[in-house]
């Protein structure tokens, strides 16, 4: 988002208090903000927070003649890549949906060829109301994006959906507006991520440690880049990243179907922690029976997806494989990139223990040898691994 310009709205509800800090987010991403207060935004917050953290002058009126002067408002609401309008409270948007122009905000969003973008956040009921339903049906109609509005506790005392999404989810749905025209732009990625769960009865499963931090976190950064995502995730509780399609799965039999079911793609992200052995599930809980033993679990070999996926007739043109190992990381790492016939293996040794932590050290293996990444977020590796993904395609 370096280098944007965007023009923020910020309606007339509880929630303005959100825009400050959304500024500030802003900001700190090298965006600029050109921001418009309306009347009952000013009720909430004042003109100078918002003047302050966006480091430009607010305009709140359409007859200011020093602002219409420095900028006319036709001029203005041309002037970003995107006018946001956060918070829009149902006043605002019924009256931009009836064309209105009776104040600034309104006028600016008549005038404008810009893309717009509204962050609704209202009462549950005035959401809810067929009015509001329909006034957004017709923004929408017309090109408009809005960010659907969270459920839960509101100021008002009331549950349901109407809040407004929480600064970062607002940011991932802003870069994706930006990363549409990115890099990976009409390229479709299947991640897979987590772990599988293979049951041993109706009670109990084999498992492992991976928690999907990072497979999430790839997957969220290709939407980011413009790419299309299905994400085959194990059982984790971790939220959907903003734009990706996600698709829930238990087994490794399950995903190698889903895997197989969203192809064609152009890469394949395999991060998921493949339980490499299923028992046969018994149909009724083991009981502990005094004098009988323990059950004998007899193991099968799960279908190498990763394996199947390099080998298939739609193979991705990208085939990434992520490798977990103990010890020896190179050598293991780059047989296992050959033997599973993948153009490129993330690799990280587990004896640090990574799972679930939010830090990693990865390095790729490619058939031109192996970069040493070093310590980073997981967020940044996979930031970094769809910059390299985006080149390659
Ligand atoms: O053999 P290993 O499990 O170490 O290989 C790791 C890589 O292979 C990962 O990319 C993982 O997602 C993938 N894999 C797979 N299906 C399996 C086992 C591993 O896709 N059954």
């Amino acid at each position: 988002m370096n280098g944007r310009t965007i023009l923020l709205i910020v309606g007339g509800g509880i929630a303005a208090y959100k825009a400050l800090e959304l500024v500030r987010a802003l900001r700190r991403e090298g965006v600029r903000v050109l921001p418009v207060l309306t009347e009952g935004g000013a009720h909430f917050i004042t003109p100078l927070s918002l003047s302050a953290l966006a480091e430009e002058t607010v305009r709140t009126s359409l007859w200011d003649l020093e602002d219409e002067a420095t900028m006319g408002h036709i001029a203005l609401s041309r002037a970003a890549d995107l006018i946001l309008v956060l918070p829009a409270t149902a006043d605002l948007m019924a009256r931009a949906a009836t064309g209105q122009a009776g104040d600034l905000a309104t006028t600016l969003l008549l005038a404008t060829d810009t893309p717009v973008m509204m962050a609704p956040a209202m009462n549950v009921r005035m959401w809810q109301h067929p009015a509001t339903v329909a006034n957004v049906a017709t923004l929408k109609a017309r090109g408009v994006e809005i960010i659907p509005p969270d459920t839960g506790p509101m100021a008002c005392g009331e549950t349901g959906p109407g809040r407004l999404p929480e600064i970062p989810a607002v940011m991932a749905a802003l870069a994706r507006h930006f990363g549409r025209a990115g890099a990976l732009a009409g390229k479709h990625v299947l991640v897979t991520a987590g772990p599988t769960h293979e049951p041993i009865d109706p009670v109990r499963y084999i498992a492992n440690r991976s928690s999907g931090k990072q497979g999430f976190a790839i997957a969220g950064a290709l939407a980011a880049a413009g790419a299309r995502v299905s994400l085959v995730a194990g059982p984790v509780s971790l939220a959907t990243p903003a734009g990706v399609t996600r698709i829930d799965v238990e087994t490794a039999r399950e995903m190698a179907a889903a895997c197989e079911a969203a192809l064609p793609a152009d890469a394949a992200v395999m991060v998921a922690a493949v339980a490499d052995w299923r028992t046969e599930a018994a149909a009724a809980k083991h009981k502990k029976a005094p004098g009988e033993g323990p059950p004998a679990l007899t193991l099968t070999e799960n279908p190498d997806i990763l394996a199947s996926i390099a080998a298939h007739a739609r193979r991705p043109r990208l085939v990434i494989g992520f490798a977990a190992e103990t010890g020896d990381l190179i050598a293991k790492a780059s047989a296992k990139r050959l033997r599973k016939g993948a153009d490129w293996l993330v690799a990280n040794d587990v004896s640090e223990g990574v799972f679930g932590a939010d830090e990693n050290h990865v390095h790729l293996i490619t058939a031109h040898g192996h970069q040493d990444w070093g310590p980073a977020s997981k967020a940044s590796i996979a930031a970094r691994l769809v910059q390299e993904i985006a080149d390659a395609l």
